[in-house]
């Protein structure tokens, strides 16, 4: 499987997947890491696992539109099977999602539908939650809606702030998320329009 994988920041989800793909336990072959910020330091990560990266600032650009026409170009050289948010803090634009349905990923840490937008951990502390997690799906045009392929739970200590959270959320994040590119990857799962599919199964 084919994959180009857009990130924001630190890339620790990124490196989940370089780690199970050097593990021999994904078939996947990372063609891109395309990053809105050139001080990422997943961009570093991919360099260090020798990946093509692409930095491409949206500032560099005069609407979401031009930005994200540029980045589908950009993602469209290396022909990928599927395109994975792994932290790519930037809205996108209903062409881009269009182009991309269903082989478009996200990664999302609240237990959808609960929680979507920023700082969720946080929110999830304030409102009383006593468990909060996170949330693989499918891209559609409205921001976190896709369809949900898999969560995983955390429970809320009394003691947890937002990073303490956080660190419980991303260790979750990190089994995930490979896992559901597995399932993509061995033809399991797709996306019918409105439903994740997996094994015929509806999610
Ligand atoms: C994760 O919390 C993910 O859920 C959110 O952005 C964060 C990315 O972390 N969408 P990292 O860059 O993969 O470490």
């Amino acid at each position: 499987l084919s994959v180009v994988i857009l990130i924001s920041g630190s890339g620790s989800n990124l490196q989940a997947f370089i780690d199970q793909h050097q593990a021999g336990k994904l078939d996947i072959d990372i063609k891109a890491v395309i990053s809105n910020k050139a001080e990422a330091f997943g961009l570093e990560r991919a360099r260090r696992a020798l990946i093509p990266t692409h930095a491409l600032s949206h500032k560099d650009y005069d609407s979401r539109e031009a930005f994200d026409t540029e980045m589908m170009s950009t993602i469209d050289q290396y022909q990928p099977d599927l395109v994975i948010l792994a932290g790519f803090m930037r809205i996108l634009t209903p062409e881009f999602t269009h182009h991309y349905q269903g082989r478009l990923v996200n990664i999302h840490p609240s237990l959808l539908p609960k929680y979507k937008g920023l700082n969720t951990h946080q929110r999830a502390i304030d409102a009383g939650e006593c468990e909060h997690g996170v949330s693989v799906h499918f891209v559609s045009a409205e921001l976190d809606a896709g369809a949900v392929i898999i969560q995983a739970s955390v429970p809320i200590s009394p003691e947890d702030n937002a990073d303490t959270l956080a660190a419980k959320v991303h260790q979750q994040e990190h089994l995930i998320y490979p896992l559901a590119v597995k399932w993509f990857s061995e033809g399991r799962l797709r996306f019918d329009g409105t439903h994740a599919i997996l094994d015929d199964h509806i999610l």
